[in-house]
This record gives C-alpha cells, structure tokens and sequence, in this order.
C-alpha cells in the first residue's frame, strides 16, 4: 500500500526476491494507478528488474480478501492509512505498518526486533484472534534505540538528549524536491521531537504481560531537516548513572546480536557497525551499512565516541528509508513468521 512513494519503492526493492513474500501487488493512490514501477522510480539505486514493468493497482479491503491476500505492508500517509489498516485487519489481512497511526494502539506492537522482540506478545490484545498489527518506530527512534539497547544497563541513563539531522527523503518524494531544503537546515519537523521521545521510551521499555510500561528515562530531542538524500545523522548524549570503561562500552556494541541465530533473511549481522574514522558516520558513505548483501541499509553505524562519565556522547547514523521504513517492516515480518504469528504464504 503506498507502493508508489518513497518507502512503497523502497518494498518494492526489499520484496521483489525475498524468500517469503516476494511477487506483491503494488497498491497506489488515484494519482499513480495504471503507471508502472520504472516510470515512477526515484531512488538512486536500480529498480528491481522483476518488478520494474508492475503497474500500480487500486483495491478495496473486500477485494484482497476475496483474493486470498493474508499480509499488506503499509506505506501510505498517516492519517489516511490508520481507517484502511483497521478494515484489512478485520478482514483478516496481517498489517506492518510505517503509518503513524496505529502506534500506540493497544495490542500493537511497536517493533525493532533487535531491541525488543518481547514485545511482539503484546499481540491482538485482548482479542488474540485477530491477525496481528505490527507498527515501526518513527524512522528517528529506530536509529537511536538501535545504538542505544547494547549500552542501556551498562550505562543506568538519568537523560538522554538527541540532536538529528534528518534527510530530505524522510519526508517521502515531495521532500526530495523541497525548495526551501537547497542548502539550508529547517530546525523544525512537526510532531517529530514528540514522536522520537515517546516511541523511544515504549521501545526501551518493559514488558508486563500485554503491556508495556514506557522507560521513564527522559528523553530530549532536537530534530532539524537538513539537505542530505538519505540517512538520519543523530548527535546523541547519555547522562549515566553508572561509569563502566569505555572498553566495556565499545565492547558491547561490537558483540550486540540478538538475531544472531534467528533465520531472518534481511537481518543485519552485525546490527551495529562502530565507525573508527574521526569523521564518520556520514550519510554520504555510510548510509547502506549491513551484511550480508540482503541486509544493505540495515545496519546502524555508531562512531565520534566520547566517554567522560557521567557523559557518553557519540552519533548514529541510519537509513531512514530502509532501516526506519520498509526494512524494518520487512524485518518484523520475518520475526512474525519466525515467531508463528503469521500464516505463511498461500494458506488463506
Ligand atoms: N520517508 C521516510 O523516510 C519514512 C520513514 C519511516 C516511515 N515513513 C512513513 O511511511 C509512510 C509513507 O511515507 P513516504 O515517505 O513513502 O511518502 P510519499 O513518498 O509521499 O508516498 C506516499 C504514498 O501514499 C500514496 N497515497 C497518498 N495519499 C493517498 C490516498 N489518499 N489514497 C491512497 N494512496 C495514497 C501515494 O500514492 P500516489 O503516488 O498515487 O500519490 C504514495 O504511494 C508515511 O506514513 C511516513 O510517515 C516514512
């Protein structure tokens, strides 16, 4: 859904071979139907040469169902998306969502496997019989709860504060266009600082049955749109608790893999990769981070670590598109299947 836009071409490129949900239909609004994938195309990598000639189609949520569709991956407008999901849901139709509205709906987990794979048992709620409705974290509190989780314990935060520098096509491809964006820095994002503060404490927050309580760590964001492509940059300083040596901290990061021995076909390994060069991360050269080839963009990349207790300052970098967007959808998706909470492919 949204298949035409930015995080809908970005599917596009993550489903056309992957092993278990590959050969979508490509859902779109009014303005895209009957257009082919190659004629919108407005990444900087090629297409995917099995999808390329694909139209963009429109159906109801009655027509998926009569067709036997059991998932939909959302990439569709928040506001728009929220009614829509809610009917395919209904009708039976799994959903991973980027949309926004949904997120903090009980009985919906809000998911970086890396970090809080737990939570995926808050699952339907109460009605456990419905399919599940899998949201991503803002494209912004992906990156940071990413180089954030390997140091968490270690660390006992008292604050965090986060300063971003978020890209261009994090606002879809209206923002790759954006006028006022020609070499200028808009220090405002609506709704952004309140979004990456809040889906950041429910991510690093616990789970209590089918609930999770938030982390009450305070959480301080800054968020400005700078005129990069791709790859959310975030300033990041942890106030500690805690003073554990640096070597401990580099450590952690370095061996952080929870996935590790999960057969999770575009998972990262490692999820972290920590920069050693003074000046990087940068969106330029370390915005498709991730091994193995199936896991490019996946990664984050961590790096300008410095520790002075009680201060641990350093940057994180990820694609905002991939990592924070479809990626990471397609990364929840395969954890629900992993997990038996969703049907494979052609069981109806
Ligand atoms: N960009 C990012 O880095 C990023 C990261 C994480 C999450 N997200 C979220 O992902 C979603 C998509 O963002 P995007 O950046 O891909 O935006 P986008 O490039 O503007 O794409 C929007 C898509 O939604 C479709 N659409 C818009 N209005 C519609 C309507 N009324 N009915 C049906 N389809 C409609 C568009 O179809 P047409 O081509 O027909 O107009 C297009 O396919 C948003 O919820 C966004 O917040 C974005």
């Amino acid at each position: 859904m949204g298949a035409s836009g930015y995080i809908g071409q970005h599917f596009a490129r993550r489903l056309a071979r992957h092993p278990a949900f590959a050969d979508p239909l490509l859902l779109a609004g009014d303005r895209s139907v009957g257009r082919r994938l190659d004629d919108v195309w407005a990444l900087d990598v090629p297409v995917p040469p099995e999808l390329a000639d694909r139209r963009f189609v429109a159906r109801t949520p009655r027509q998926l169902q009569a067709a036997r569709v059991n998932l939909a991956f959302g990439a569709l407008p928040s506001g728009h998306a929220g009614p829509l999901e809610s009917e395919l849901l209904q009708r039976g139709i799994a959903v991973f969502t980027n949309a926004a509205d949904h997120r903090r709906d009980a009985g919906v987990p809000l998911l970086v496997p890396e970090v809080n794979a737990d939570h995926l048992r808050v699952l339907g709620g109460r009605d456990s019989r419905r399919p599940p409705l899998v949201a991503n974290p803002n494209c912004t509190a992906t990156g940071l709860v990413l180089a954030l989780a390997p140091v968490w314990d270690l660390l006992a935060p008292a604050a965090v504060h986060v300063t971003t520098y978020q890209a261009r096509s994090g606002a879809g491809i209206p923002g790759l266009g954006a006028a006022e964006l020609s070499a200028n820095v808009i220090p405002h994002i609506a709704g952004e600082e309140e979004k990456v503060a809040v889906e950041t404490a429910v991510l690093l927050g616990k789970r209590r049955g089918r609930r999770v309580v938030p982390s009450a760590v305070p959480i301080l964001v800054h968020a400005a749109r700078v005129p990069t492509r791709d790859g959310h940059l975030e300033a990041v300083t942890v106030v500690a608790r805690r003073a554990p040596s640096e070597s401990s901290l580099r450590r952690a990061w370095t061996e952080f893999d929870p996935l590790a021995r999960l057969p999770l076909p575009t998972a990262p390994h490692p999820p972290i990769q920590l920069a050693t060069e003074d000046d990087r991360p940068q969106p330029a050269l370390d915005v498709w981070a991730g091994t193995p080839a199936s896991a490019r963009g996946m990664a984050a990349v961590v790096g300008r670590i410095r520790w002075s207790a009680p201060h641990l300052r350093f940057f994180v970098l990820t694609h905002n598109a991939v990592r924070g967007g479809a990626g990471g959808s397609v990364l929840n998706a395969e954890l629900a299947l992993a997990a038996g909470d969703l049907r494979p492919r052609g069981t109806g």
